[in-house]
């Protein structure tokens, strides 16, 4: 039996920006896991995919190209160089939140590039673990930037610039996010393409809030290396606006936003593709338990704590 693992994640700022070449950056979170076993089957049987969480359960070979379980699966062993369908169970779970913006699918499908490495004893940089997953974004998002499978492959915070490169990067201090669950589903295909619409109907008017989303982030990776807190705070606030001005927020995010700011946060943005899903707010030890209880007063369905370092 072999496992593998994979960390959600959230943006910290930047999201929708990169996807048109500006620099975000996103930083995994360990409280929620994707978990993928792997166990050898009677012979004959080929690959069956096991995803109780979903009530699913199916034959690789009768699942269509596009699925995105099954294309994870396909591109790992074809790496691995496994040219017949060998006999196993592949059984995924996952902590980490739906349509949440949390990298759900990429969790899943990097913990199942891991554990088949490790049934056949292979070891894959996470690099290229990345590039297989992004493969399986391309069907999950259409237009990935490619942050999402970064993030969760490397599990450390990084500076993400699409077709340009990355680096990962070290706080100057660690600092505490609260992200907060609207509870409402968010398509991250959807909401980027209604932005891309608008967008190409009015490039003039998107282009400066993509320039100034590039610029927090910048500054954001800036003052996390310099371990200035506050100054961070400052800059999620300012992104939150910019994602207002880009129309993908909402009333329930924008409520998250103003409770968490009124309780002492330093600073509060929603994260991912908006519309739903998560917002994040920045928090310290003395904040915690108030910013707690008024994100869940203000409609939180789920609050997940969650050190960066
Ligand atoms: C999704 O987590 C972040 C977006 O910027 C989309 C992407 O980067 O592919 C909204």
């Amino acid at each position: 039996m072999s496992i593998g693992h994979a960390p959600g994640k959230v943006i910290l700022c930047g999201e929708h920006a990169v996807v048109y070449g500006r620099p975000a950056i996103a930083v995994p979170v360990a409280e929620v896991q994707a978990q993928a076993l792997v166990v050898p089957a009677p012979a004959g049987q080929g690959v069956i995919i096991s995803a109780p969480d979903l009530a699913r359960e199916f034959p690789l070979h009768t699942a269509p190209g596009d699925e995105p379980l099954a294309r994870i699966v396909r591109l790992s062993l074809e790496v691995m160089r496994l040219v017949q369908e060998p006999d196993l169970t592949i059984t995924v779970t996952s902590t980490v939140p739906v349509a949440r913006g949390m990298g759900s699918g990429a969790a899943v499908s990097t913990a199942i590039v891991r554990a088949l490495a490790s049934h056949y004893g292979q070891w894959l940089p996470s690099r290229a673990v990345s590039d297989l997953v992004y493969q399986t974004e391309l069907l999950y998002h259409g237009t990935p930037s490619g942050i999402d499978n970064t993030v969760v492959a490397f599990g450390k915070p990084v500076y993400f610039v699409k077709d340009a490169g990355w680096e990962i990067f070290w706080p100057g201090r660690p600092f505490m996010l609260a992200v907060a669950d609207t509870g409402i589903r968010s398509s991250t295909r959807v909401v980027v393409g209604e932005l891309r619409g608008r967008y190409h109907a009015d490039p003039a008017l998107y282009e400066p809030l993509f320039d100034r989303a590039g610029r927090v982030a910048v500054s954001a990776r800036a003052s996390i290396e310099r371990g200035e807190i506050e100054a961070l705070g400052r800059l999620l606030d300012e992104n939150h606006a910019l994602l207002q001005e880009m129309d993908v927020s909402c009333p329930e995010l924008d409520r998250l936003a103003t409770a968490a700011r009124e309780e002492g946060a330093l600073g509060a943005k929603l994260s991912g593709a908006g519309r739903g899903g998560n917002l994040i707010a920045l928090i310290t030890e003395e904040t915690k338990g108030r910013v707690d209880l008024a994100l869940r007063l203000a409609g939180a369905v789920n609050v997940i704590m969650t050190t960066v370092q």
